[in-house]
């Protein structure tokens, strides 16, 4: 696993959108797993940047995203169906028919998500990490060959992500659907970013820990062609 330390959020997310731009450039159509939450924003603000300049087109590219709340609608401005559009996709040019995000509320529709995602094969997965080490919405002992599945949110999760509800936990999904650890691994490179302080602990457990199911980002450790960008709060409590 390769570790990149930033000096702070602007220059990870420059790194990392040097990442995907190097692998957007290598293939005719490539296939990019993309993630939510506020880590990936620079990334995307990157992305969206050198379009604007004309650096760039993303009309061949395929994207799957990690994960969607059950329980909202897609127009709902927290639906990550949503995020993706406000954020991304609808600042490029990004093709519509292109784009896969997860959706439904069971086991059959969790299925056929994972069948797309494999058959897809995603050339580079973006992940971001939860303070408890989840990736995707995988929590701690979320089995490592897990499929996509349903899950239920944690504790801490609803807490985490009450700030885009208003603070209001009450109105925060309390299922998902998420790629498991296992689709997230058949990736054939992972790009792991993590900022600020309340990332720290979980980010040396990933890095230096044992690989355990206790932190599902540990598992990275045994990916082939996985790279984590930090800024330095995140990497603070990395030995030197
Ligand atoms: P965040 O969420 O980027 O909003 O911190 C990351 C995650 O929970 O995976």
């Amino acid at each position: 696993m390769n570790v990149i330390i930033c000096k702070d959020e602007k220059e990870v997310a420059k790194k990392a959108f040097e990442l995907v731009e190097k692998v957007l450039k290598s293939k005719e159509n490539p296939v990019l797993g993309l993630a939510t939450g506020s880590t990936p924003l620079g990334l995307y603000n990157e992305m969206v940047k050198a379009y604007q300049n004309k650096e760039i087109s993303y009309q061949n590219v395929v994207t799957y995203n990690l994960d969607e709340y059950i329980g909202l609608a897609k127009d709902h401005p927290e639906s990550y169906y949503s995020f993706m559009h406000t954020n991304l996709f609808d600042k490029t040019d990004f093709k519509e028919s292109n784009i896969h995000i997860p959706e439904g509320s069971n086991q059959q529709d969790a299925l056929k998500y994972e069948d797309e995602v494999v058959k897809g094969q995603v050339d580079l997965q973006i992940l971001g990490i939860g303070r408890n080490g989840h990736i995707g919405f995988n929590e701690p002992n979320t089995p490592f060959d897990s499929i996509t599945h349903i899950v239920d949110l944690t504790q801490e999760t609803i807490e985490d992500n009450a700030r885009f509800f208003d603070g209001d936990k009450s109105l925060v999904p309390t299922k998902a659907i998420t790629m498991g650890i296992g689709t997230i691994m058949h990736a054939k490179e992972i790009v792991l970013i993590a900022l600020g302080s309340a990332k720290a602990d979980c980010i040396k457990d990933t890095v230096e820990g044992a690989v355990s199911e206790q932190t599902p980002a540990s598992i990275l450790q045994k990916h082939p062609n996985a790279t984590i960008i930090l800024d330095e709060l995140a990497a603070a409590k990395l030995a030197k």
